[in-house]
């Protein structure tokens, strides 16, 4: 049977914990890329008031959030659609869709050809690569597969990659191929410096073949909760209504996304903790030879081991010895063994991730000149 692919992603605690008898409360977890700041203060006052929530169903239509985030991004009530996390929403747009052929840059996250593969579409994988320090160029096989695809999921700023396409650059693809549906996943945008500069949220009022992503989780720290948007043209937004499911999120979610939306403190601190940290994690993988990291504007860098006997797999394994997670990138298309995908956390966290990888680094050069 032809399977749409295996679940593989970062933040599988639980797995790794049990498999070597640990506590997953005790690992330092790299391997997802997750704000370290949160969860905000307000989440925690929802939660202490959440019982009167699990009693009454939660507003299938989310209408009071869908409100405050309508107000907040300056677009239609009646073009943002609230789903349980990004993921339920790129499922329900390749569903809704039944797009035959489904355009995907990458490498990317990878549930969008998972999506793609469930509706029962073919899928394109359009490359960058590490030449171009995986920035895209709309090359001549790029135009020629858009212009067959009705559907293209493009993630900015792109997981594992960390690279940035500017609003520009989205504009020119948006308009360049007014019969595909551009789905542009903004699930790691809130981290830029300046997100509005880069949003493509203001096009959805003037571009019906537009749809925007946005996720709450990895921002407000809260995966374990799911909260995440579509925004696009009122047509289409009741368009994929018509395909989702009642109730998927819950009371306490919509609770907490609606004060969320109100947050301004954490999303500064945050601004301002993230460029110091990554750079300071950056300064000391480039110290360690072997290692590359990737120019990354997000709070994940994808490093390149070029190191004779090293790769992910096998970091990945000692580093757990260490209770350290991180993320094997070699299952991302397009991406081999040879990266790993590495979470910007808090000083100490990262202190103890770069001590480790340097001792690693260190018994692994001893061992090969031992064998010389
Ligand atoms: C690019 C990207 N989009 C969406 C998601 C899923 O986010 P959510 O938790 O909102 O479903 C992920 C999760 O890793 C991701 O990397």
């Amino acid at each position: 049977m032809n399977t749409p692919g295996r679940f593989v992603h970062g933040g599988d605690l639980q797995r790794l914990a049990a498999e070597r008898r640990l506590d997953p409360r005790d690992l330092i977890d790299f391997s997802s890329s997750i704000n370290p700041l949160g969860p905000p203060p307000v989440v925690q006052q929802v939660l202490a008031n959440a019982l009167e929530l699990v009693k009454v169903y939660p507003d299938s239509n989310s209408r009071a959030l869908r409100h405050k985030l309508a107000q907040a991004w300056s677009v239609p009530e009646a073009s943002v659609l609230v789903g349980n996390g990004t993921t339920e929403l790129i499922f329900l747009i390749a569903r809704a869709m039944k797009s035959h052929t489904v355009a995907i840059f990458g490498p990317t996250f990878s549930e969008y050809e998972r999506a793609a593969k469930m509706a029962g579409a073919h899928v394109e994988h359009l490359l960058s690569t590490a030449e171009t320090n995986f920035s895209w160029n709309l090359t001549d096989h790029a135009k020629r597969v858009l212009a067959q695809s009705p559907l293209c999921f493009l993630c900015n700023p792109n997981n594992p990659t960390g690279a940035v396409i500017s609003r520009e650059q989205s504009l020119r693809l948006v308009e360049s191929f007014p019969q595909t549906l551009f789905v542009v996943d903004e699930a790691f945008l809130d981290f830029l410096p300046d997100p509005g500069e880069v949003s493509m949220l203001p096009y959805t009022k003037t571009h019906s073949n537009l749809l925007v992503l946005r996720s709450f989780t990895k921002f407000y720290s809260i995966p374990g909760l799911r909260l995440g948007m579509v925004v696009g043209d009122p047509r289409r937004i009741r368009f994929l209504e018509a395909y989702k499911e009642p109730w998927t999120v819950n009371g306490i979610a919509l609770a907490i996304g609606e004060r969320l939306v109100e947050e301004k403190a954490f999303g500064a601190s945050t601004r301002a903790w993230l460029p110091l940290q990554r750079a300071s994690l950056v300064a000391a993988l480039k110290e360690m030879v072997g290692l590359t990291p990737i120019p990354s504007e997000a709070n994940f860098v994808l490093v390149k081991i070029d190191r004779c006997g090293i790769h992910a797999p096998w970091l990945q394994e000692c580093l757990l010895r260490e209770k350290i997670v991180i993320r094997d990138a070699s299952n991302f298309e397009g991406l081999d063994p040879s990266y790993m995908r590495l979470a910007v956390k808090n000083s100490l966290q990262n202190e103890i991730l770069v001590t480790a990888l340097r001792q690693l680094l260190a018994s692994s050069h001893e061992l090969s000149t031992l064998g010389q």
